[in-house]
């Protein structure tokens, strides 16, 4: 079968291995240079999602227990497309966040603030023939974190996008307009590039906002090349 290995991410538009500011990246940084691997057809092919499987409590994090989860509700969508601007249609979306209260539903969150019985915090979905996806959820709240005195994390998001193959696997997160952690966010200010950067922060969006229910904001995805969704760290870290 006739393959072509994935463009590989543009320079500058993500972050370095190594930004000193967000101190657990000091330890995880590669000392020695990378060897680099050509693309085989294990990494440009994958799997095929079907969307017979994802149904309203996958998309909709606001309806996964008995009753809503306290908090902002709001609409999370945009379009997937690849690095030529063509959209990218039937790739698994997932996402996980903290809830309202800035508190992961994970048994290593020990932040002091309290659970949400009516929200687990996960979702998923596929894009559609256009590569649209659309979430349902409520806005995370900042949290506290280790890295330097006073540290909070700016609210955000996070998100995986499959892509078409395993080497186009995208993880990165999202942030809200207006948020005033992003400036001293040492994970957000990760990618050097400004442009790059804000092309993490959702814009709101009238057209998706919905009359007394929800605020809609708006965050569409390149999965490569170089207008590329910054990665949020290559080596996965979950914070
Ligand atoms: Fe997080």
């Amino acid at each position: 079968m006739p393959y072509r290995p994935y463009r590989r991410y543009h320079p500058g538009t993500q972050p370095e291995y190594l930004h000193s500011p967000y101190v657990s990246s000091q330890k995880r940084a590669p000392s020695q240079p990378l060897i680099h691997l050509p693309h085989t057809i294990s990494e440009v092919t994958g799997p095929v999602f079907s969307n017979n499987v994802i149904d309203v409590k996958a998309f909709d994090l606001t309806k996964q227990h008995h009753a809503e989860p306290i908090g902002e509700r709001v609409i999370v969508s945009g379009r997937v497309i690849d690095e030529d601007g063509r959209p990218l249609p039937h790739t698994l979306v997932e996402i996980w966040q903290a809830n309202s209260a800035g508190r992961y539903a994970h048994a290593i969150d020990q932040h002091n603030a309290p659970l949400d019985p009516n929200f687990t915090g996960c979702g998923h979905t596929i894009t559609d023939a256009e590569g649209r996806y659309r979430f349902v959820t409520i806005k995370p709240g900042a949290y506290p974190w280790q890295n330097h005195y006073n540290a909070w994390r700016a609210a955000h998001i996070h998100f995986s996008v499959f892509g078409p193959a395993f080497a186009t696997r995208l993880i990165t997160q999202m942030y809200f307009p207006g948020d005033p952690l992003m400036a001293n966010d040492p994970i957000f200010n990760c990618t050097a590039d400004e442009s790059a950067r804000n092309r993490l922060i959702s814009l709101f969006d009238w057209q998706t906002t919905m009359p007394l229910q929800a605020l809609g904001y708006q965050f569409d995805i390149v999965m490569s090349g170089r207008d590329a969704t910054p990665f949020e760290d290559h080596h996965g870290a979950h914070r």
